[in-house]
């Protein structure tokens, strides 16, 4: 059993990590992921870059495997891997087989069809599902004449749909872009009131950060109501670059004019909007619709039934009492060359959404089958509010769009059906057999109901407006934030403008998109299986020369849920309709059940695979008592028989590598729970790759997710038993030889950090079962009193012994060390970048808690995070600044309360005094504090040794330890370090 090149330490992680960031950026994007947005899809160049890695021997150089899979263009999925020109590469991966059971939107069977192996992909939802078959099945399978023909269908649909006389009736063509929100009657004066959450319409910045377009909102109150006006800035002044703005204050200010921006008159979190017509505020309503601007305006126990207006109000709504609350259409886009002109929308204008309006209504009323009238769960995400869109009455699909959002996008799904037939047919007249023509029509009908998803997510009530971004953008996908969010004021887009989001620029991504597929995927042997399937009892027979997956992770992301409001429109382009009803057609499988001999149209998937999904989502365990404590079970459970299913299918020489988009001390404890204890899998190696972009993650107010853990297990006999202080020095001894092969490389920071702790992992996990003087240990007790501190005593050992020192004792100096060691850049001088976990590791690893840290003063707390205390400076000012400051030192009555602080006097001292002084002033501190100030030494030499140049605090340890030593300290070459 060779060991695998991902197994070792020469892995260009730090390059790949490069590639993945630059796939993040526009340009570097993968085309096909502008089909339809799915959440945490992975880089293509990671996901390459450790496929290749998990089949190419250990012995190839970090070059050889750079080269064969161009990681080294510069943006490699562009380019198709060299292997297949070279035999000598070739042979590690021809007809290998690589399963990945989580595969999502398929960025990683992607790559691996494109690194020629046979593959298979699987996905529990059959959203997803779906996708997985557009992405790799048909562009395998059908190549280039897909593309014309998807193109040719999409265009018959726009030309049906223009001749559609409601289109006609219904749309201004002139306007590209409606923008919408609610009105609310207002309880105490009785007059409409709208609700804006952003009056702003553009507020747009040129290259140089000049303001070239500036337009907004405000409004007249007249007998007729609330009327909107257009202040377009640019048609009263011309250009606006010496504008000055105040988001804040809503203030403009040019050429000594001030305009003023209305502020929302909607605050959610405060439960409270502003009547406009009143100015009145309206906060709470009972169930009578009595309003209440306090809650204690009404008796005790009464209090919780009481509701934000706004949202009692909506329901309302939703519920067909129309008194309370109506949508409304504030302005019209209307775009001019190259530009976008401003107006307000008319009576006129809003009388077509009620024309709209009616026609739907009797959609609904004949029982139209193709209104999406499925329930939306009634539940909130545990992990934020992806879910919580409910709340303001949004009961079934089809009610998060306006009207005649909801009739053009019903017309777009008949005619995708439609085209089904035509496609089929046209391809059987050709005389194609049966089997193909129909599966290649369902290709295109798919194609088709992705560019409908796609306008579905730009054309909702709950489809934001930006105001900030470039003009062809004004509206922004309603998934674009993780989860679906309320939005008051909406945009409307027309189907046939050339706005970002229209029914003829989806057409245009999905075309791009396959013209990106089919060439990655040309010439290709057709080697993909896509199976809709549980990965958590996958039971396919057969086995696997590597899996490599990526796992949902705890509350992540609620997937079922989200993706349904896909499903709700797939399932209808995708189904034929008689009597009525939805009947199979394409991909039935995903529609339907069977029972018996009857297909039972499955409804939503958050009511028939919320709870397979591998997840901790306590909402959808609402029913039950203790939801939090079941919903954490559930997840460990389903992680674990998935790593259980994995192990089944692995051959006994085969790779498992895991993704795993968490680094917290909890996440790495279910990890090891389901794969170590669990599916009896042996670790070989870790390290952290770039995955998710962070933008999206900063966004919902949660940690960086930015970085993934990538993991590799085997399959190896374990042993029985084994005390775990008996692998000490073993684990230490790895974990040293590591570091410095890292450290060797130019690893810093988390990477040699994890890298480290991997030999650890690798260690103990092939063990069935480690105890200590008291018994058994739990996964938390290995990793919290035993992998943490070994990996940090390891690395300490290393550092140690490259500054041929003595050892370090004190917890906070090892904290401090490993800090400074880890985490600085090699470029430039700045604060130590640390994530939440980094530093919960290094602080379990050291067994210091945070407390101490900040008593010791070698953390600081700034706003949700820690500072380390380090000198940035050799200017002696702002380091006695910086020692009574932030250190707390007094000089006039000297106390020196760790070594921390005597490193950092000592080292101003160093500058301050005249060398010969500074040994003897040494020497007198040592008379009280002996102890703090030779460790101060040591981490001196140690620090005075690794630190990059660029920290300033290398050349104060140098001469803190020139000036004791009296002699100069040996300048190290990165190369010669060991
Ligand atoms: C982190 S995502 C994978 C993303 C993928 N690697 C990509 O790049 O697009 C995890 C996926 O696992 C799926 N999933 C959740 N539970 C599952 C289960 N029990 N069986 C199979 N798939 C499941 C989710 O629907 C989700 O698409
Ligand atoms: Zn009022």
């Amino acid at each position: 059993m060779g060991k695998r090149f991902i197994e070792g330490a020469r892995v260009p992680a730090e390059l790949v990590n490069q590639k993945s960031e630059k796939e993040k950026q526009s340009g570097g994007r993968p085309p096909f992921w502008e089909m339809v947005f799915w959440w945490t899809r992975k880089p293509l160049s990671g996901a390459r870059a450790i496929i290749g890695a998990s089949l190419l021997p250990e012995e190839i150089t970090p070059e050889e495997f750079t080269t064969q899979l161009r990681l080294n263009e510069d943006i490699p999925h562009k380019y198709p891997p060299l292997i297949f020109s070279n035999r000598e590469f070739l042979k590690y991966f021809l007809g290998k087989k690589m399963l990945d059971p989580f595969a999502g939107f398929g960025c990683i069977p992607l790559e691996a069809l494109r690194l020629g192996l046979e593959v298979t992909a699987g996905e529990l939802l059959p959203t997803a599902y779906i996708f997985l078959k557009a992405i790799l099945e048909y562009p395998a399978e059908f190549g280039d004449i897909l593309v014309e023909d998807v193109k040719r269908w999409g265009e018959w649909i726009t030309e049906k749909l223009k001749e559609d006389k409601e289109i006609k009736e219904l749309y201004d063509e002139e306007v590209a872009v409606y923008v919408g929100t609610w009105e609310i009657k207002c309880p105490h004066c009785g007059k409409w009131t709208p609700i804006v959450g952003n009056w702003w319409l553009a507020r747009v910045k040129d290259s140089k950060g000049k303001y070239k377009r500036l337009a907004y909102m405000d409004y007249q109150k007249t007998e007729e109501g609330i009327e909107i006006e257009v202040i377009d800035v640019n048609k009263e002044v011309g250009a606006t670059e010496n504008a000055k703005v105040d988001t804040n204050k809503g203030e403009i200010v040019i050429e000594e004019k001030t305009y003023k921006v209305p502020a929302p008159n909607i605050n959610s979190r405060r439960e409270q909007v502003i009547c406009l017509n009143c100015g009145s505020v309206i906060r709470f309503a009972d169930a009578e619709g009595n309003h209440y601007t306090d809650k204690k305006e009404v008796a005790k126990g009464k209090r919780e039934e009481l509701e934000f207006y706004v949202k009692w109000a909506l329901k309302k709504y939703h519920d067909g009492d129309e008194r309370f609350a109506r949508q409304r259409l504030l302005v019209k886009v209307k775009p001019e060359d190259g530009d976008l002109i401003f107006e307000k929308a008319t009576i006129e204008d809003n009388k077509k959404l009620g024309i709209a309006k009616e026609k739907v209504k009797k959609l609904i009323e004949s029982g139209d089958v193709d209104v999406p009238s499925e329930n939306l769960w009634n539940y909130s995400a545990s992990g934020g509010g992806a879910l919580s869109i409910f709340i303001w009455g949004f009961d079934k699909f089809y009610k998060l769009f306006n009207p005649r959002q909801l009739l053009t996008l019903i017309k777009i799904t008949k005619l995708i059906r439609e085209v089904g037939k035509r496609a089929e047919d046209e391809k059987l007249k050709k005389g194609w057999s049966e089997e193909k023509a129909f599966k290649y029509s369902e290709a295109i009908a798919t194609y088709l109901s992705i560019a409908l998803l796609r306008y579905i997510t730009f054309n909702t009530v709950t489809s934001p407006i930006r105001v900030d971004t470039l003009f062809n953008a004004i509206v922004a996908g309603n998934m674009s934030f993780r989860g679906i969010a309320m939005v008051w004021n909406y945009g409307e887009i027309f189907p046939f403008c050339s706005i970002t989001g229209s029914w003829v620029k989806n057409n245009e991504k999905v075309i791009n998109s396959l013209q990106y597929l089919t060439s990655a995927l040309s010439n290709k042997p057709k080697n993909i299986e896509i199976i809709q399937a549980d990965a958590t009892s996958l039971n396919l027979g057969e086995q696997f020369d590597i899996i490599v997956t990526d796992p949902p992770y705890a509350d992540d992301v609620p997937y079922s849920e989200l993706s349904d409001f896909y499903y709700v429109w797939l399932k209808r382009a995708l189904s034929d309709v008689e009597g009525g009803k939805l009947i199979p057609r394409y991909h039935k499988e995903a529609f339907f059940k069977k029972i018996g001999k009857k297909y039972i149209e499955i409804k939503t998937q958050w009511q028939e695979f919320a709870k397979k999904e591998v997840s901790e989502n306590a909402g959808r365990f609402m029913d039950l008592e203790n939801k939090q404590e079941i919903a954490k079970k559930h997840f460990k459970n389903l992680l674990t028989q998935s790593f259980i299913a994995m192990k089944n299918h692995l051959k006994d020489d085969g790779v498992l590598v895991t993704y795993y988009a968490h680094t917290s001390p909890e996440a790495w404890a279910s990890l090891l729970y389901a794969g170590w204890k669990g599916a009896k899998v042996t670790i070989t190696n870790a390290f952290p790759l770039t995955t998710e972009s962070t933008q999206s993650i900063v966004s919902r107010g949660k940690l960086a997710l930015d970085t993934s853990i990538v993991v590799v297990w085997r399959k190896i006999q374990q042993e029985k038993e084994k005390n775990i202080h008996s692998l000490r020095e073993e684990i230490i001894e790895a974990v040293k030889k590591r570091t410095k092969e890292l450290i060797n490389q130019g690893y810093v920071g988390r990477d040699v950090l994890i890298g480290a702790m991997a030999r650890a992992l690798n260690i103990i996990t092939r063990y069935k079962e480690l105890y200590d003087a008291k018994g058994n240990l739990t996964v938390e007790k290995v990793l919290t009193e035993y992998v943490y501190p070994f990996t940090a005593i390891g690395i300490a050992e290393s550092l140690r012994e490259i500054a041929e020192t003595g050892e370090i004792k004190k917890p906070e100096s090892l904290f401090y060390l490993l800090v400074k060691a880890l985490f600085g850049s090699k470029e430039k001088v700045t604060a130590k970048k640390m994530e939440k976990s980094d530093i919960i590791l290094l602080r379990l690893s050291t067994k210091v808690d945070t407390d101490k840290l900040l008593s010791h003063k070698v953390l600081k707390k700034v706003k949700e995070e820690y500072k380390l205390l380090e000198p940035m400076t050799t200017d002696t000012t702002q380091l006695e600044r910086f020692l009574k400051d932030e250190r707390g030192i007094n000089f006039i009555k000297l106390k020196i309360r760790n070594s921390l602080d005597g490193l950092h006097l000592m080292e101003y001292y160093s500058l301050k005094l005249p060398a010969s002084n500074l040994r003897k002033k040494w020497e007198e501190l040592k008379e009280d504090f002996s102890f703090e100030l030779e460790e101060a030494f040591i981490l001196a030499k140690i620090l005075a040794k690794i630190l990059p140049d660029v920290d300033p605090e290398k050349e104060l340890a140098e001469s803190f330890v020139r000036n004791v030593e009296g002699k100069e300290v040996k300048p190290l070459q990165q190369e010669k370090m060991f």
